[in-house]
């Protein structure tokens, strides 16, 4: 059944009438136990959703959205190893990266904890090794510099989370990522390094994606420049990947290849060997931390009441959201520089897995479905776009993220950003009504015409809603439960919706013609085999890079 055509949508749509007129001033002042009856904690994590522009009835019937869609059932199918992922027939099983609790987990009748284990034993081995200096490179010289080579889920989940945290990284080689096959990117990246010092890790679940190939080859090529024995390239180049065969084919020798497999998705696989980068850099036990803190949301989210469940409570909220309030963005504010790269990781997990048009079936869903995700630190973000959000015309949906404590304890800065955390969220909140903006522009001398005309323009309308996550310090632990906790919201949307959250087939359409257009590019004359566009386009660049078309 289409998901707006359930008793409960249909009821949601009814209530959005009463609560849609509230005012968040009002839900506020109405009840002085908002802020208790709208909150939920895990260990040192606060979630405040009392700004969402919701009552207790709502979440009762979003609840009531959630169990018509079965979304626990579909919950426990993935933690059961079932093939969730219908439409590339695989399992979803990202949560056994991170089980510590010793039990089994299975996929297919096996249990695949064995297997998971023993890649963390080999993850644990090698990056120990390079950090104490036992792992060195050709010339003996101890490894200084790290460079990931991957994109997408091979990509951003390390980078983020190594810059994420820094400070825990300090003693380990420094870490650099090379993603884009835009030239640019490996050469400005390498440029300084030192060959024999530096560890390349390619990181590609099929190992067979054109830009991650096309900067290894590269990669190897400036290192044999340096290094000239292909010999040494085993002491230089390992693989992150679940393709054995192209590893090889590469020149990676198993031995040198961090295993994992078809049920990990690139977006949701960081917990595994694509994490890598993160334990070399942070060091294995605190890798462990960050595995410990999501493994926390797990059980949270498998056993949570719907009511205090987080991930289930943030998910539909986003249904809220965006189905009922006509939010069609939602903006990820991290006040913490070293979450710089968050949103951007969110992008990925959020756009791609519910970036989708048609249910399991095949249908059509027929109502929105993933929001865009954008978002930038605060308090850059301050004065750049929070106009719109203030008072432009359109509805953003935001999360604001702030710690207690920095890493950086220096004069009041964290003080001056936890301030400015608080009052963008309670200024988005409550606004500032006619009569307030009067009052002060009376105070100012402004009087008559000239106070009516500017009157409009400082209104707040207030009543955006946002989402306050507060936790004591971005540690490993913290940063594995916010990580799983995103994860799991965006699974609980997707339920909703009905759709499958873990294909992607949007991707494939562009990388076909990519390879088509690569070799026309090169070929003599006219290319004249595309939309008129697409023609005129191929055929300018071909003239302006000297290629004798013209
Ligand atoms: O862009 C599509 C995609 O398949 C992502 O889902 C994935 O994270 C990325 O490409 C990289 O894929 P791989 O790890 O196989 O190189």
């Amino acid at each position: 059944m289409f998901v707006r055509e359930l008793d409960s949508w249909k009821k949601l749509e009814g209530h959005l009438s009463g609560v849609g007129r509230a005012h968040l001033r009002d839900l506020f002042r109405d009840d002085p136990r908002r802020f208790e009856r709208h909150s939920l904690g895990l260990d040192e994590l606060l979630v405040d959703y009392s700004k969402q522009r919701v009552t207790t009835e709502t979440m009762t019937r979003l609840a009531a959205l959630a169990r018509e869609t079965a979304v626990e059932s579909w919950r426990d199918k993935m933690f059961a190893g079932e093939r969730i992922n219908g439409t590339e027939n695989r399992a979803v099983m990202h949560v056994a990266l991170r089980n510590r609790s010793g039990r089994p987990l299975f996929v297919d009748g096996r249990d695949v904890m064995p297997d998971v284990l023993a890649v963390l034993d080999h993850v644990r081995q090698f990056s120990e090794a390079v950090r104490q200096g036992k792992w060195t490179g050709y010339s003996g010289k101890r490894i200084t510099d790290v460079v990931n080579i991957g994109i997408g889920g091979s990509d951003l989940g390390p980078a983020m989370v190594t810059e994420a945290l820094t400070p825990y990284g300090r003693e380990g080689p420094r870490l650099h990522f090379v993603s884009n096959v835009d030239g640019t990117h490996l050469v400005e990246t390498v440029r300084g390094l030192k060959a024999e010092t530096t560890l390349f890790t390619i990181a590609s679940k099929t190992f067979t994606t054109q830009e991650t190939m096309a900067n290894a080859r590269s990669a190897r090529e400036w290192f044999l420049g340096v290094a000239k024995d292909p010999g040494h390239v085993a002491r230089h180049f390992v693989a992150l990947s679940t393709n054995e065969d192209e590893v090889r084919a590469f020149g990676i020798a198993a031995e040198h290849m961090f295993g994992f497999w078809d049920w990990v998705g690139g977006r949701y696989s960081l917990w595994s060997a694509i994490g890598l980068p993160i334990a070399l850099s942070i060091g294995f036990d605190r890798f462990e931390q960050l595995l410990d803190g999501a493994f926390a949301m797990d059980e949270h989210f498998r056993s949570a009441p719907l009511g205090d469940n987080i991930p289930v409570t943030l998910g539909l909220l986003g249904i809220w959201n965006t189905n009922f309030l006509g939010a069609e963005t939602h903006a990820v504010l991290p006040y913490d520089q070293y979450l710089r790269r968050l949103p951007a990781f969110l992008q990925q997990l959020d756009m791609e897995s519910n970036g989708k048009r048609v249910d399991r079936a095949g249908q059509p869903v027929g109502v929105s479905t993933g929001p865009i995700v954008w978002g930038e630190p605060g308090t850059n973000g301050q004065h750049a776009f929070y106009q719109l959000i203030h008072q432009g015309t359109r509805l953003v949906s935001c999360d604001f993220l702030i710690a207690a404590e920095t890493h950086h304890p220096i004069g009041d800065h964290h003080l001056l950003l936890i301030a400015n955390c608080l009052a963008q969220a309670e200024a988005l909140a409550m606004g500032k009504p006619a009569e307030t903006v009067r009052a002060e522009l009376i105070e100012q001398g402004l009087a008559g015409e000239t106070l009516d005309r500017r009157l409009p323009h400082k209104i707040f309308p207030g009543n955006r809603p946002s989402t306050t996550f507060a936790y004591r310090t971005l540690d490993p632990r913290t940063l594995g439960m916010l990580l799983a906790m995103y994860e799991h919201k965006v699974f609980v949307m997707g339920a909703v919706w009905q759709i499958n959250s873990f294909d992607q087939w949007g991707v494939e359409l562009g990388k076909q013609l990519a390879t088509r257009i690569r070799p026309e590019l090169e070929a003599e004359g006219q290319v004249t085999s595309h939309d008129g566009s697409t023609n005129g386009l191929i055929n300018f660049l071909k003239g302006a890079r000297g290629a004798g078309t013209h």
